[in-house]
């Protein structure tokens, strides 16, 4: 069995003439794989890649263009549109071939019981013999001198956000997302659990999106002057030692392949 991320998601599936939803487009890493894959098999599959693009910061035209740049020839395969995922009212019901939400349910997870909604809405746009992959982050509580920065980056988000009355992220369990799958319909077609992997290769651009997400949330919080600068003065530590460690860390995570039970 493969025990690469992209070569178990790719592994025995069909993008021949498929239409694919992309939930959510964020940086367009995955975006970019899976059209990879589509012009690999040769088909006339479609991507229609949904994100909120609302990110504190961020200007919508620009992500967009950015990742249409990175997309480059595959850009014909990709539909980018901005939406929510909890109500993707202009996709049809049974319209999707294959469903694939990579790294983005730690945020739809935000208040408990959130995420079934989110579930929902893909049953509902998915065709009988439809296929959902869901990528997502696990928990990460193993704090080591190695992994220290890595850490602090992920554990601060979450404080800053506090501070704030809101929820940066909630990891969902595998067993917990799936008992929720199962409730709604689904049944689980395979599952693999991976290492935590370093990424080298568009840290940068993580790391300073970041730095100033956390900058606009300090800026926010209702304490005084001195623990803002200090909250302020943590993220730039942080920062500079990614910059200087050279990759960011994906933390262990998992995939999980459903289908639903009545196909
Ligand atoms: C970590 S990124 C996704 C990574 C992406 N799949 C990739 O491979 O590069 C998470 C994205 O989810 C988006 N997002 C969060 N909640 C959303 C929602 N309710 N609807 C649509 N997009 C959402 C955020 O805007 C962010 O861009």
């Amino acid at each position: 069995m493969p025990k690469n991320k992209f070569s178990f998601i790719f592994n025995n599936l069909n993008l021949k003439n498929k239409t694919i939803l992309d939930a959510a487009t964020g940086a367009g890493r995955a975006t970019y794989r899976w059209a990879e894959q589509i012009d690999k098999q040769g088909g006339h599959s479609r991507i229609i890649s949904v994100d909120k693009f609302d990110l504190p910061g961020e200007n919508e035209k620009e992500w967009i263009s950015s990742i249409k740049q990175s997309l480059g020839e595959y850009e014909k395969y990709v539909d980018i549109k901005k939406g929510d995922i909890f109500n993707l009212h202009f996709l049809a019901d049974n319209s999707i071939d294959i469903i694939n939400c990579d790294n983005t349910i730690v945020f739809l997870n935000k208040e408990p019981l959130q995420i079934m909604n989110a579930l929902k809405e893909f049953k509902r746009i998915l065709k009988p013999e439809g296929i959902l992959v869901i990528v997502s982050e696990d928990t990460f509580d193993d704090l080591t001198e190695k992994n220290q920065t890595q850490w602090k980056r992920w554990n601060l988000s979450k404080a800053i956000y506090n501070l704030n009355g809101k929820t940066w992220s909630t990891e969902p369990k595998i067993k917990n997302v799936m008992d929720a799958l199962n409730i709604i319909g689904f049944k689980k077609q395979d599952s693999l659990r991976l290492n935590a992997i370093k990424n080298t290769s568009n840290y940068k651009t993580i790391v300073k999106e970041w730095k100033k997400i956390m900058n606009i949330e300090i800026q926010k919080i209702p304490f005084s002057h001195n623990f803002k600068t200090n909250l302020k003065e943590e993220v730039k530590k942080i920062y500079e030692k990614v910059l200087k460690e050279k990759y960011i860390m994906t933390f262990s995570y998992w995939i999980l392949k459903a289908v639903l039970k009545d196909r």
